[in-house]
């Protein structure tokens, strides 16, 4: 802080406690500067209060590194991990937190003190622009990831800001769309990854959607954010709005006051003028208010105590030098990612000695895809791509021509075919690939039946070219590294572990979210940027998004329907296989004061070291009430070298077991039996194992 500060304030003594700094700070402020810290200033920062000595504090997005645009700060490079829906696919905790903390240390190298992610939206709609930003489809997966990134990235005072709070699954109309959630749905899918991430993770803020949930604006939600947030977690810290603070909910600035939220971002304008208008119309009101503006500010200022922020030099140049060692971190997460869909005749791994001629095909942009567009995106910086990282592994048996003859396709020992979808803020994704993909995928197939399909993207896709390939990859959206992680598990040095975060459906109409975009002109609509939800909403006033599936999301939705998906969550293949064997429950009764925990063992059974994703789900036996088939509760990833097996050990709680009753409200556990399944995807049960309450 300031060498000029008061003396013996109790803001400046950093043995105080985070609260009455806080308070202290606000004791000294005047009701202009109460009202100026219930706003963002200059599009990424928060207000300084340089007449205490208080700095800004510089924010910057998120999530799969620094995203360099905004920042006023003079950042350099940053590296560009893997997406967050990669992360997901490796199911590695320990990892997620090593992530984060990496990049934890660029923001301190450069002076950002808030990093704007991870994103906590869920994959209900596999058309959602920005699904690339989340962690996949389930409550469970997407808790686990984001505790570990939270704790990671705050290990090193940076804040993170878990985002958007609810329900923001989607861009089409991303700011006037009012989304309908059910309470259940709510307890039950939605909630869990935010509740998480502030109780067992520590998040110091959440940023609300643009959209509205249940009629109330994501920044003005007093059920949400008041009720839920506040009163129920007890969370302290900063709410923010998203970036288009109030603009699309004017007539209702009163609520900010009383929502439980605290910054209005990129600025609090709209928001300001109401307070003044309101304040010269009934000067009455001034002291409630001003009381209110001070709570605001309180929970922003306690955010930024706690976390240090205003007691360490605002960036740390020493933590540069640590870039080197993220370009490790980024490799591994891209290996353990790679989800390897299909491989007949195991086409994969290539080996070196038997092969001469690998064809590369596919467009430059999918051979470059590696991040999303919008707030997500991350530059990085000496990317290996693609064909770089293959021609370091394979040399000049890599082909890649500006056009390519049939008979040099049909000479090819294999083809890796490159296709892409962008992903992105502002804009859905069509189900689709764009018009002559398949037929192309299809002909290559026809003239040369080694061919591996390679897809980076955020989105799902439909496969019809499936039974006619040997190969199939998911790539995600691999970062900097992307090359070099491809061609380590193309060539079998890196042997592929990662798994679905989501489900692959058939086809988009499958999905229960299929109808998000369509309005009542029966026609299909795509953007999401502020300029096109005014557009839109001129057009056809508020949108109104039913999530009329409920908790049935993923696949809790595809086997209530029965309906079969290409590629089940969890799904994802190995070069080596593995044996589940002796499954035991520690008691076949449990309660609620004591967790039971399932042990089996694993056995890699072929002939390279590789891990396995063991998922826990449960299954009750007589469903008394609707609920969903089975539902993920643990999962472990395991190491085993060729031929080792080891035994695992995963715990069930009786929380595990409920489902949220929104007649009383309350989470129930009903007596009955239950299944649990030790499986290596969701359609692929392993072995079970009964218990009863
Ligand atoms: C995005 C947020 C992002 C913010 C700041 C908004 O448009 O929705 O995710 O953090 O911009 O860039």
């Amino acid at each position: 802080m300031h060498d000029s500060l008061p003396a013996h304030a109790v803001y400046t003594n950093i043995k105080a406690s985070p609260e009455a700094r806080a308070n202290d700070v606000i004791k000294r402020l005047s009701f202009d500067e109460k009202l100026m810290l219930t706003g963002g200033w200059n599009k990424m920062h928060f207000p300084a209060i340089s007449r205490l000595g208080i700095p800004p504090v510089y924010f910057a997005d998120a999530s799969q590194g620094v995203h360099i645009k905004d920042i006023c700060v003079r950042v350099e490079k940053s590296t560009a991990f893997p997406d967050l829906m990669a992360l997901a696919a490796t199911w590695n905790t320990d990892l997620a937190y090593n992530y984060a903390q990496s990049i934890s240390e660029e923001c301190q190298a450069w002076g950002v003190n808030v990093l704007l992610g991870p994103g906590l939206n869920l994959y209900r709609n596999a058309e959602g622009g920005r699904n690339y930003e989340y962690f996949g489809e389930d409550p469970l997966l997407t808790s686990k990831m984001a505790i570990s990134y939270v704790k990671g990235m705050q290990s090193l005072g940076t804040i993170a800001a878990i985002k958007h709070f609810l329900g923001n699954e989607q861009e089409f109309a991303r700011h006037i769309v009012d989304v309908k959630i059910e309470e259940r749905a709510l307890q039950e899918i939605y909630l869990p990854p935010f509740k998480a991430a502030l109780e067992a993770g520590g998040a110091l803020a959440v940023m609300t959607g643009n959209n509205s949930v249940n009629g109330y604006p994501g920044a003005a939600n007093t059920p949400l954010s008041g009720n839920v947030l506040r009163k129920e977690y007890g969370f302290k810290g900063i709410i923010m709005s998203d970036w288009a603070s109030s603009q699309f909910w004017l007539d209702k600035q009163n609520l900010e006051l009383t929502s439980g939220h605290s910054l209005l971002m990129d600025n609090n304008e709209i928001f300001a003028k109401y307070v003044r208008d309101e304040i010269s119309a009934h000067p009455g009101k001034k002291a409630l208010i001003e009381h209110e503006l001070e709570e605001m500010a309180f929970n922003n200022l306690y955010a930024f105590f706690k976390s240090g922020v205003y007691d360490r030099p605002y960036r740390n140049p020493g933590l540069v030098k640590n870039m080197e060692g993220h370009r490790n971190i980024a490799l591994q997460t891209a290996e353990e990612a790679i989800t390897l869909l299909k491989n007949a005749g195991g086409i994969l791994p290539l080996h070196a000695s038997k092969i001469n001629k690998i064809l590369v095909l596919g467009t430059d942009e999918a051979l470059t895809m590696y991040t999303g567009k919008g707030s997500g995106m991350v530059a990085g910086y000496n990317h290996v791509d693609y064909l770089a990282g293959l021609k370091n592994v394979f040399g000049d048996k890599i082909i890649r021509k500006p056009t390519t003859s049939d008979d040099e396709i049909k000479a090819a020992d294999v083809v890796l075919y490159f296709i892409n979808k962008p992903a992105g803020e502002g804009f859905d994704v069509n189900y689709n690939m764009p018009d002559g993909v398949e037929q192309s995928i299809n002909k290559v197939a026809d003239m040369n039946k080694n061919i591996v399909v390679i897809y980076s993207g955020g989105n799902g896709l439909p496969m019809p070219w499936l039974s006619n390939v040997k190969g199939v990859i998911f790539a995600y959206l691999l970062g900097q590294e992307r090359g070099n992680a491809l061609a380590n598990v193309v060539s079998g040095k890196v042997n592929p572990s990662g798994k679905l975060p989501f489900t692959i459906e058939k086809r988009f109409n499958d999905s229960p979210a299929k109808d998000y975009n369509k309005m009542s002109d029966g026609k299909y609509y795509w953007k999401g940027g502020k300029g096109d939800s005014k557009k839109i909403y001129e057009q056809f006033g508020k949108v109104q998004v039913n999530y009329k599936e409920g908790i049935y999301i993923g696949y809790r939705w595809f086997e209530k329907m029965k309906v079969e998906p290409q590629f089940p969550f969890g799904f994802g293949l190995s070069y080596t296989n593995f044996s589940y064997t002796g499954i035991q429950s520690s008691s076949a009764v449990i309660n609620k004061d004591r967790e039971i925990s399932i042990t089996f063992n694993i056995k890699n059974e072929g002939r390279v070291d590789g891990a396995e994703i063991a998922q826990l789900y449960v299954h009750e036996i007589k469903n008394t009430v609707d609920r969903p088939v089975k539902e993920l509760k643990g999962f472990q990833k395991v190491y085993l070298k060729a031929g080792e097996g080891r035994s695992v050990k995963i715990a069930v709680k009786l929380s595990d077991l409920a489902w949220w009753n929104d007649k009383t409200h309350q989470w129930q556990v009903n007596h009955g039996d239950y299944l649990v399944q030790i499986a290596s995807s969701s359609t692929d049960i392993k072995q079970q194992v009964k218990i009863s309450y």
